[in-house]
């Protein structure tokens, strides 16, 4: 297995501290601004919800985060790491190594099982159990039936079921999902959710997710709204106020 143990400095601090995040992209007459001034820490082991409407920025966010693109301005600092800084290899091996990603399209291999899929990462990460712990994983999503099936012959549900257990496979400190129970009917996401909680109790992990459910967003510790690229905390003016 991958080394997953962080140096001490990396153990201080917010594992996650964002500093006036800006995104832009030029478009043919002028200049979209995506994602405008964005600033928060999260610690570890804290889970986080993101819920905003439909276009507001939230997949942007979620992927600068996990250092999948870079933005405009402004800084995303992992475990004490600035993102913008490393290069592009430096990324894909922090990634690698303390970061899950649940992509809102799932993004499966095609030519893949969904058991194929799932080893992937833990053959990458050179694991000897790959196929055991693929297997324990789809079945923990409720797949276990559904090994040899490749995307194509998986409900979308389904898939992103399998995405969910291919983000949970290198155990990782960091898991960013983005509507990680969107195409699920009520007890199938009920239960992903408990999947989602039981990693962060049992393993750390620290949850990002996008979400627009709110029986997932209720069970999470913080809870941040984005409006037109702009990114508050309600419960925590609240707490500023009494502070002040
Ligand atoms: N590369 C790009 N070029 C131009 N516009 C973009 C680009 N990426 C995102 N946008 C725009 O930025 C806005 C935010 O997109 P984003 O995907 O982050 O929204 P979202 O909050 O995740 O929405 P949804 O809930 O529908 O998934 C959208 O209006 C989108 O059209
Ligand atoms: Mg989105």
């Amino acid at each position: 297995m991958t080394d997953k143990t962080a140096t001490p400095e990396q153990m201080d601090g917010p594992v996650l501290k964002v500093t006036d995040l800006t995104q832009q992209v030029n478009l043919e007459a002028d200049t979209l601004t995506i994602l405008q001034g964005v600033s928060l820490e999260i610690n570890r082991g804290e889970s986080v919800a993101i819920v905003g409407r439909s276009g507001s920025g939230k997949t942007t966010l979620l992927g600068l985060l996990a250092g999948l693109d870079t933005p405009s301005h402004g800084e995303v600092e992992l475990e004490g790491r600035v993102i913008s800084r490393l290069s592009e290899d430096e990324r894909a091996a922090l990634r690698a190594r303390r970061i899950g990603f649940v992509f809102q399209s799932f993004q499966l291999l095609p030519a893949l099982t969904a058991l194929e899929n799932v080893m992937l990462p833990l053959e990458l990460a050179g694991s000897e159990r790959a196929d055991g712990k693929a297997r324990e994983l789809l079945e923990r999503v409720g797949l276990g039936d559904r090994l040899r099936h490749t995307p194509r012959q998986l409900s979308g549900g389904e898939q992103q079921r399998v995405a969910i257990a291919r983000a949970f496979a290198s155990e990782p400190a960091i898991l960013f999902a983005d509507e990680p129970t969107g195409n699920l009917d009520n007890r199938t996401g009920r239960s992903i959710s408990d999947l989602l909680m039981d990693l962060n109790h049992e393993q750390g992990t620290t949850l990002v997710m996008v979400t627009h459910d709110e029986q997932l967003a209720g069970r999470c510790q913080r809870r941040f709204s984005i409006e037109a690229g702009i990114v508050t905390e309600p419960g925590a003016e609240a707490h500023t106020e009494v502070v002040n």
